[in-house]
C-alpha cells in the first residue's frame, strides 16, 4: 500500500504526517508493507528540507523529519500511490484539478476522512509556535484513524 500525503510547500503538513505515519507504523510493525511520501502543490520548496520549526516540533515528540526532501506533486503521482490525502480543502481542490480522469488511486481531505472536528489542517507557515503544535496534534490524532484502516486493508 502506498501513501501520499499533500500540502502546499511540502515543508510543514504533509512532511509531518508522513513521519508521524511513519513511526506509527514501525511501531505496528508494518514499515515495510506500506510506502508513505508527501509532497507539495507548489514548487517553491523543492529539493529543501522542512521547515526548521517544523523540524523541531517534530523532533521534541521524537519524529525525525531530517531526511525528508520537498517535492511537488504530479499527475503521476496518482498512478504510483492508493491513497492521496490533502491537508486543507485549498489542497484537495488543486489535486482534484491535477488528477487524471484514468486515475485508480482514491483523494480525500485527511482530517474529514479520518472523524476530526475541522477539516482542515492550519497552515503554520507565517504563524507562531503554538500552530506547529497545532497541526502536530491534528495529525497525530489522525494517523491513529488511518492506521485502523491501513491494517483492515491489509
Ligand atoms: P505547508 O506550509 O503547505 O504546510 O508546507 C507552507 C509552506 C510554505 C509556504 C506556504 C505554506 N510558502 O508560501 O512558501
Amino acid at each position: 500500500m502506498r501513501i501520499l500525503f499533500v500540502c502546499l510547500g511540502n515543508i510543514c503538513r504533509s512532511p509531518t504526517a508522513e513521519g508521524v505515519l511513519r513511526r506509527h507504523l514501525q511501531h505496528a510493525g508494518l514499515a515495510d508493507r506500506v510506502e508513505v511520501a508527501s509532497a507539495g502543490t507548489g514548487d517553491w520548496h523543492v529539493g529543501q528540507g522542512p521547515d526548521e520549526r517544523t523540524c523541531r516540533a517534530a523532533l521534541a515528540r521524537g519524529y525525525d523529519l531530517s531526511r525528508q526532501r520537498a517535492q511537488q506533486v504530479t499527475p503521476a503521482h496518482f498512478a504510483d500511490y492508493d491513497l492521496v490525502l490533502a491537508m486543507d480543502s485549498s489542497n484537495l481542490r488543486d489535486l482534484q484539478a491535477l488528477r487524471p480522469g484514468t486515475a485508480k488511486g482514491e483523494l480525500d481531505l485527511f482530517l474529514r476522512r479520518y472523524g476530526a472536528r475541522v477539516d482542515d489542517v492550519p497552515d503554520p507557515y507565517h504563524g507562531g509556535a503554538d500552530g506547529f503544535e497545532q497541526v502536530l496534534d491534528l495529525i497525530e490524532d489522525a494517523c491513529q484513524a488511518l492506521l485502523v484502516e491501513i491494517k483492515g486493508r491489509l
